[in-house]
């Protein structure tokens, strides 16, 4: 036995009594003939004393940062105490040490602010992990996991797990591949998620399967995407929509219960993804704050439900007056900010520049403060008049001392542009506060999306998806060719829904699911629309198409982003602070050097050639 306590644990109550502590020293301060040790392991810091005895053996073997110390003492109340510590009443005085092992100076400090910069900090991973920040976050991940896996087993969910040598299964990224030697001039794919595995175990009759599961997609990175990253994945059995939505809202509460101690009673705000793009301009809206867009223009055939709003807005579905920037426009949109009335010329021409920034990528931003005055003053004066400024606004819901901002252009860019500017304008407003969180369900997905670089129909959600009971006909009885690109969105397919959902955390997509196809002639309708041949949907999902003819029952489910729900619970944007080992921006494990070339032997007897390094 190393020690008899750990370093979070020794308190008041303990003083009198002789302890052993080991772990790593923290800091080393010296006061004339004694010496400060503050001794940190995974559960706290605690104080240690060494007296003018322990001089001469501290002199020979000085300790440093990092190293790992064992002592033996005796508690004692301190004189001088920290109450930002649950054991800063209490100190050692030490009466024998043994340093246990050195340390070279770590390369940053172990410390909440580290002066260590990302990469630096990834490469000595395992010092970063040291950190009380970063132990926090995989303390709360395993929270999240524990109150997850809690949930489902009372549930009756079973943890089944599958392989991770398997077929592509497609989720819409491309997969990382794993040759085979034993079957030169073969692949295995790694799974980007366990999709076909959980709809077999449906019809294995395991009716309520769940895993806390690696899924790999090699697909761009951001902050809220890894090339390998966790889903709690679920699937259930004789089951609708309703069934899953309360299933899995229910989970999500638990786990805020759990973890954070909220009490979320509120059932689950739903909301239409048409109504999603209408009012946020993404399907994914963080709905912690208002600041609806107000549509003054926008193409009819992609909101088929809202030519009333057309007739009624200040533009008309005309053109706009003389303003050729809205007049050349398919879509102008606007958002009202609170308290904007007073943005002098600098802030104004600062948002422009904001939203001509690439990654926004629009032309310009035209504006109108509406003064407390009752005034309308705007960027686009020549051209409108006061009565029609008060218009504009007032389709936004602007208050005397709001700015309302507009933007025009194309349909999706502008939508997508004025999405962000929403963000960005409520973030600067403190409006996106870390520890206030809402969740959203957002139903009713177009089932395709037409990929004009293939000329095709793609899935939306993936092509085990089934299409609402009012559309599958609709599916059935039209093929899905398309003549003319230019004229997808007057195809039927294009305004067929999914059965599908998504559950959105404070603007982030924490998981998705579906209600599956189940019959073997539906599933090969959906290949067949998705342009694959009889051939190569037997070869890709012959064995799934077998098993629909054995007895398959009605099935759904949904996978969470296990990274991201963790993340956005611990009040960040980023899940790679979450993980363990994270890969970086460009998919690599900077601390073992991975992806690297691999021996010309391996190679051989892989019967693979590299076209590249080697
Ligand atoms: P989907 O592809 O929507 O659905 O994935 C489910 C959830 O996983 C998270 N996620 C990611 N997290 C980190 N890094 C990534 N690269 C990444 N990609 C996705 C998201 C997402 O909502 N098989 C279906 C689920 C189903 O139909 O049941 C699936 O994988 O939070």
């Amino acid at each position: 036995m190393y020690r008899t306590h750990t370093c979070g644990e020794l308190k008041l109550e303990n003083a009198g009594q002789t302890v052993e502590l080991a772990g790593w020293v923290q800091t080393v301060r010296k006061f004339g003939a004694i010496t400060f040790v503050d001794l940190r392991d995974r559960y706290g810091i605690t104080q240690l004393l060494f007296g003018e005895d322990l001089n001469a053996q501290l002199e020979s073997n000085p300790l440093g940062r990092e190293f790992v110390l064992q002592a033996k003492g005796t508690v004692s109340e301190r004189s001088n105490k920290n109450k930002n510590i649950p054991t800063g009443g209490i100190e050692i005085l030490i009466q024998s040490f043994s340093i246990l092992n050195k340390s070279a100076v770590p390369p940053f400090t172990i410390q909440d602010d580290t002066d260590g910069g990302d990469d630096l900090r990834m490469k000595y991973r395992y010092l970063d992990l040291r950190r009380n920040a970063v132990k926090k976050n995989l303390e709360l991940r395993y929270a999240v996991n524990r109150s997850a896996r809690n949930y489902l087993h009372e549930q009756g969910f079973y943890d089944i797990e599958t392989p991770f040598l398997i077929k592509s299964t497609p989720e819409g990224a491309r997969d990382f591949v794993v040759p085979s030697r034993m079957n030169p001039g073969e692949f295995y794919a790694l799974p980007q998620s366990p999709q076909t595995f959980k709809q077999l175990l449906m019809v294995s009759g395991y009716d309520r399967y769940y895993q806390v599961v690696k899924c790999f997609r090699d697909e761009d990175l951001r902050a809220d995407r890894q090339p390998e990253f966790t889903q709690i994945d679920c699937e259930m059995a004789f089951v609708e929509q309703e069934d899953i939505l309360n299933m899995f809202e229910a989970l999500v509460k638990r786990i805020f219960k759990d973890v954070r101690g909220l009490d979320y009673t509120e059932p689950v705000e739903r909301i239409s993804w048409e109504d999603a793009m209408w009012n946020y301009g993404n399907d994914k809206p963080d709905i912690r704050f208002g600041m609806k867009i107000a549509n003054l223009k926008f193409p009819l055939h992609v909101f088929t439900s809202k030519i009333a709003f057309l007739q009624n807005s200040p533009l008309g579905d005309e053109s706009a007056a003389g303003f050729a920037v809205f007049d050349s426009a398919e879509t102008v949109v606007a958002i009202s900010v609170p308290g904007g009335s007073e943005y002098s010329r600098k802030q104004t021409d600062e948002i422009t520049e904001w939203v001509k920034r690439p990654q926004i990528g629009m032309k310009g931003l035209a504006f109108i403060k509406c003064g407390t005055d009752g005034t309308y003053k705007s960027s686009m004066d020549k051209f409108f008049d006061a009565e029609k400024l008060k218009a504009i606004a007032g389709a936004t819901g602007a208050q005397a001392g709001d700015i309302v901002l507009i933007l025009a252009g194309n349909e999706e860019r502008t939508r997508k542009a004025v999405s962000e500017l929403r963000l960005e304008m409520a973030k600067r407003l403190g409006l996106r506060k870390s520890n206030e969180f809402k969740l959203l369900w957002v139903l009713d997905f177009p089932l395709f999306e037409y990929d004009e670089e293939s000329n095709r129909w793609v899935a939306r959600h993936h092509p085990f998806t089934s299409p609402k009971p009012q559309d599958i006909q609709v599916m059935i009885n039209n093929d899905p060719a398309i003549k003319d690109a230019a004229k997808y969105l007057e195809h039927p397919y294009a305004n067929i829904k999914a059965n599908a959902y998504d559950i959105v955390l404070n603007g982030n997509e924490i998981g998705g699911g579906s209600i599956r196809i189940y019959q073997r002639a539906l599933q090969e309708k959906m290949f067949a629309a998705l342009g694959m041949s009889k051939e190569e949907a037997l070869h890709k999902f012959g064995f799934l198409l077998g098993a629909f003819e054995y007895g398959a029952p009605p099935h759904g489910g949904i996978a969470f982003g296990f990274d991201r729900l963790c993340a956005i619970l611990g009040g960040s944007e980023s899940i790679r602070d979450f993980i363990a080992f994270p890969k970086n921006n460009s998919g690599r494990d900077v601390m073992l050097d991975a992806p690297s070339t691999i021996d010309k032997k391996q190679l051989e007897e892989l019967q693979i050639k590299t076209a590249g390094k080697s």
